[in-house]
């Protein structure tokens, strides 16, 4: 038995990938290790979304090849996104990586590690004309976890100004609705409850099947009747393909969460025109006013970008307006990072100190909206799915339908159970409750 150390880093799709490339390397005899030291195979699947991102992992790669002193044999590659947008250079950089290889090649990986266990080195960065997913192994992980991600849509053609992911991750594809099913009831099958459907732009999902076109709302409906999957999520979405009948769904789907992620990245259409993202500010709140006629309840995250080339003071406050107008549950926020490559690296740059200031003042408003919103849970009676323990003897803690993660103590509760709770206390990042 060998063993496989895999290290992940950037989006959800990464973790969903990273599972599929352990599975992938199962029939090759390998084994998941969480600790580095014993492993015979170390990969880093790695984000190249902003520079800190894409810098982490040479300073990963520059400890790992240290232990390659105590053990000749180890192989280290590099998976994902940096690898897709960097290939060659990686293994120039740093001579201690064996294989390189991108987030459209991963089935080919046994291959791959076969050839650098006999001393070469091994790179892949094509988007084959082969489905990796028609060739990667059908059997999944064992699952301890109620909850899982299934990829349902990959690839972007959306190309935003500052954006990476067009081109690591290549143009956009559907998996057929028949497949996503079968998945889905396997995992089903293994004790999971709630499935997060993935996709870089996962609400574009479109898939012709049996002459019917599959959208996102008709896969929903569709994964709704496997009895015993309780819950349905998806992400990420973009303003532009939030169609109707998928708004409609977050009033008439039961199992659909009424939770949703909608990045909109800046309030101002100064600033959204220069970042390619076809719509305007106002657009965003028409969108959020029907979602929240259909659905009342519906906690929403957003993305935000500050200091975009160009942005004013006053683009900016339009940033703050917008956040103000619609108030998010969650949030993530960045300054901007130019990547090479992409419509916007050449773009002059607004300074460090601006940016800075920027972010420091969004996320000042960006929690207090969400320290506003978890409050009045206060009282309110949730349903949460539990998944592990907490940090205090005796808790467990889960997961509400607003996504908000709660502790409640009690000997009885068990992972994959979802109980009514009543919400007693909001803490920093969490709520605590007790179930009646
Ligand atoms: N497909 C998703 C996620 C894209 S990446 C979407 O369209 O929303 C996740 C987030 O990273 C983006 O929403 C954006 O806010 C941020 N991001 C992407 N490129 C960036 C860059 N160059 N600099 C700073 N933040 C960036
Ligand atoms: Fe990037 Fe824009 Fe595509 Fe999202 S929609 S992945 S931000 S290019
Ligand atoms: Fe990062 Fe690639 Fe995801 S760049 S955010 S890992 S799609």
């Amino acid at each position: 038995m060998k063993k496989v150390f895999v290290k992940t880093y950037g989006c959800q799709m990464n973790v969903y990938d990273s599972e599929r490339m352990i599975s992938a390397m199962e029939p090759s005899g390998y084994v998941e290790t969480k600790s580095k030291e014993e492993a015979d195979l170390i990969l880093l699947n790695t984000c190249h979304i902003r520079e800190k991102a894409a810098e982490k992992i040479y300073s990963e790669l520059g400890r790992l090849k240290f232990l390659k002193e105590d053990n000749p044999d180890l192989k280290i590659g590099v998976a994902g996104c940096v690898a897709q947008a960097e290939g060659e250079e990686i293994m120039i950089r740093q001579p201690a990586v064996d294989l390189v290889v991108g987030p459209q090649s991963y089935h080919r990986l046994p291959s791959m590690v076969k050839t650098v266990t006999n001393g070469k080195r091994a790179l892949d960065t094509e988007f084959p004309e082969e489905n990796k997913f028609d060739h990667l192994p059908k059997d999944l992980k064992r699952r301890n976890n109620p909850t899982a991600f299934l990829t349902v849509q990959e690839g972007c053609d959306k190309f935003c100004a500052f954006c990476v992911v067009p081109y690591t991750r290549g143009v956009e594809v559907s998996r057929s609705p028949e497949k996503i099913i079968e998945e889905a009831r396997s995992l089903v099958d293994r004790g999971v409850v709630e499935i997060t459907l993935l996709g870089q732009n996962v609400n574009a999902y479109s898939n012709k099947h049996s002459g019917e076109n599959y959208t996102l709302s008709k896969l929903i409906w569709k994964l709704s009747d496997i009895s015993n999957l309780q819950r349905i999520r998806f992400t990420t979405s973009h303003p532009n393909d939030m169609s109707q009948d998928l708004i409609d769904a977050h009033r008439d789907c039961e199992k659909l969460m009424p939770y949703l992620h909608l990045p909109v990245q800046s309030g101002s259409d100064h600033v959204l025109k220069k970042m390619n993202r076809k719509h305007t500010a106002d657009d965003y709140r028409r969108i959020i006013d029907k979602l929240r006629k259909a659905r009342p309840d519906l906690l929403l995250s957003g993305d935000f970008i500050v200091g975009f080339p160009g942005e004013t003071d006053e683009d900016f406050l339009d940033t703050l307006r917008l956040i103000k107008d619609i108030e998010y549950g969650q949030s993530y926020s960045f300054k901007y990072s130019s990547r090479p490559g992409t419509p916007a690296a050449n773009r002059e740059e607004i300074s460090e100190i601006v940016k800075k200031e920027r972010l420091a003042e969004l996320q000042t408003l960006l929690k207090e909206q969400q320290v506003r919103l978890q409050k009045k849970m206060i009282g309110r009676e949730v349903n949460v799915l539990f998944e592990k323990p907490g940090r205090l003897a005796g808790q467990m803690v889960g997961k509400s339908e607003y996504l908000h993660a709660v502790h409640v103590t009690g000997d009885r509760i068990r992972s994959g159970d979802i109980n009514k709770v009543r919400i007693i206390t909001s803490e920093t990042n969490s709520l605590s409750g007790r179930i009646e």
